[in-house]
């Protein structure tokens, strides 16, 4: 059996690394637990950037986590790539690597989106020999991210927990639970996010991420722009528990408010590191037959909280 989170630590409560921040970072040097860096912003940058970065990184535990791997694609993995992301670990000594288990283009294109794909076994042997090949190049297990979905396949035979669960094992590969894409993906599909977050192999799961989404009544979209609504902190406790805790990560991308509230709003965390009574599946929000929210109110989101 693996050791928790591979062996990896608890770095406790971090924030996303945002260039809107770089100053007030460097100038106040907030008590931060730990940053995340989006990877693709540093591995082609020679300047301030990644001269803040290498400041940054010499204070701070710092962990990358990539948008463009692509490792669910049919095309051949872009050794370039890797050889970039890798040259920038050598640099950074990041803690893991992460990305995500979707694709994001095809013939040579880059979306720039990351795509779901079908979950069924001719996928899952797919992803999981090109996880060992990248594992293999970085020299360390890689971490993959459950992603917010839109759409679903008819082709998909599994659910996608049992298809992340099969593939950390057989990859030997870390789990990074976005636990705000569990309810996002959830709602859109009418899945249960109890059983998201209960069936997945708690020991691999290296990381935690948590967002603000935007909720369209009849659908939720990923976009990370508000703070973590309370149905998903409540999916959080429930995830804490089952894991024994990992560390954890606020993404904040867009309507990017001044890095006190950001880090505020992660410390919001240590409230949900407790059992709740009676129970946490009554304290989590389910959903209707139509996919709708029983509670709370589907605005309830915009209603700025004040703790
Ligand atoms: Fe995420």
């Amino acid at each position: 059996m693996s050791a928790p989170r591979l062996g990896n630590p608890n770095l406790g409560l971090g924030v996303g690394l945002r260039t809107t921040h770089f100053r007030h970072i460097l100038e106040t040097n907030p008590a931060v637990d730990w940053f995340e860096i989006i990877s693709e912003n540093f591995m082609d940058s020679q300047g301030r950037p990644r001269h803040v970065l290498e400041q940054i990184a010499a204070k701070y535990p710092v962990v990358m986590h990539g948008v463009s791997l692509s490792i669910g694609s049919t095309d051949p993995l872009d050794f370039e790539y890797l050889r970039k992301l890798r040259d920038l670990a050598r640099v950074v000594k990041p803690k893991w690597i992460s990305d995500h288990l979707c694709w994001t283009g095809v013939a040579s294109r880059n979306t720039h989106d990351l795509l779901p794909i079908p979950y069924n076994r001719q996928t899952l042997k797919h992803v999981i020999e090109r996880v060992r090949i990248v594992s293999d190049f970085l020299e360390r297990p890689l971490v993959l991210e459950n992603p917010s979905t839109y759409v679903t396949f008819r082709h998909s035979t599994m659910d996608e927990w049992t298809f992340m669960s099969e593939m950390a094992e057989e990859a030997d590969c870390g789990l990074l639970l976005d636990v705000n894409n569990v309810y996002v993906s959830s709602f859109n599909h009418d899945m249960d996010p109890l059983e998201f977050v209960e069936n997945l192999p708690h020991r691999r799961i290296v990381q935690f991420h948590l967002a603000g989404h935007s909720n369209y009544t009849t659908h939720l979209i990923d976009t990370h722009d508000s703070r973590v609504i309370d149905p998903v902190w409540e999916l959080y406790r429930l995830a804490h528990r089952l894991t024994g805790g990992v560390s954890t990560l606020l993404e904040w991308d867009a309507s990017i408010p001044p890095f006190e509230v950001v880090h505020d709003e992660v410390k919001k965390a240590k409230h949900y590191m407790t059992e709740k009574l009676p129970g946490y599946r009554e304290s989590v929000t389910t959903f209707d037959e139509g996919g709708r929210e029983k509670a709370p109110h589907p605005l309830h989101h915009v209603v700025a909280e004040v703790e």
